[in-house]
């Protein structure tokens, strides 16, 4: 709080993103294009015209949609987590905000996980060895990285011991290109190099493919029984 006091400008500049950022991951990009985007001003509309079908939720959704759901809900606490950390720390300078991501976000996946499911972010190009991609995700990682930038959309999968997985597309926005961009402050770079030895997540840009959420639930969990995660 005190910090935004003292930076209105960047502090505006970080909630405006952080704004725009969960809307877009929330709408899961999706890839119904040519909406009328630019006339959605009023609230009602939306809310009412596309709340209903999702009102009785449990019984009418397929089992897709039903894991698709159940697997957002999981993500979004830990999301909003890590978007928190990033922007509490951010008004302090990059390099203040990488060790409070350095600290922070390793530990949230545990505190996100529930009884049957587990969570956590992957990529490519990890910055985190500890977050590099298992066997399973590599073909979600495949395929997003030929999809087109606005064909990026949440996938779930059945896999051979009865688990059911969700994946959530990550996109680089401007925000990220501070420490994920192809060019990076020096200090920026120095602070990383030390953090991370090993980083390979730099030279993305805006708009990339840069990593996904995915969470586990393991074969006895039901979808729309995981309690409500907050972080
Ligand atoms: C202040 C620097 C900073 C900014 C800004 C930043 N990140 Fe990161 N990012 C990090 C650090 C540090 C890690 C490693 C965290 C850890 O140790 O788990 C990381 C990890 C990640 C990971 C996990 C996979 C990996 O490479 O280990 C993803 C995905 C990611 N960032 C995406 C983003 C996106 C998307 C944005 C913009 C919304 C963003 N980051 C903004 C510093 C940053």
């Amino acid at each position: 709080m005190h910090n935004l006091l003292i930076m209105p400008a960047f502090a505006f500049r970080w909630t405006l993103v952080f704004v725009l950022g969960t809307g877009l991951l929330a709408m899961g990009c999706s890839g119904s294009g040519g909406s009328d985007g630019q006339s959605g001003t009023d609230p009602h509309a939306s809310g009412t015209a596309h709340g209903s079908p999702d009102v009785d939720a449990g019984k009418a959704l397929s089992p897709e949609a039903a894991w698709k759901a159940e697997g957002a809900a999981v993500v979004q606490p830990f999301k909003a987590s890590l978007m928190g950390a990033l922007m509490e720390a951010m008004p302090n300078g990059p390099q203040a905000a990488i060790e409070a991501c350095r600290l922070k976000a390793p530990g949230l996946p545990e505190q996100a996980g529930g009884a049957t499911w587990t969570l956590g972010r992957t990529s490519h190009k990890v910055r985190n060895t500890g977050n590099a991609p298992s066997a399973w995700m590599q073909d979600f990682l495949q395929a997003y990285r030929a999809a087109e930038p606005g064909d990026l959309e949440p996938q779930t999968k059945r896999l051979e011991d009865g688990s059911h997985v969700y994946v959530e597309p990550i996109r680089m926005q401007g925000i990220c290109l501070t420490c994920h961009g192809p060019n990076l402050m020096p200090a920026v770079s120095e602070a990383l190099a030390e953090a991370y030895p090993q980083d390979e997540a730099t030279g993305f840009a805006e708009g990339d493919f840069r990593g996904m959420f995915w969470v586990r639930f393991a074969p006895e969990h039901e979808p729309g029984t995981h309690a409500n995660a907050s972080l």
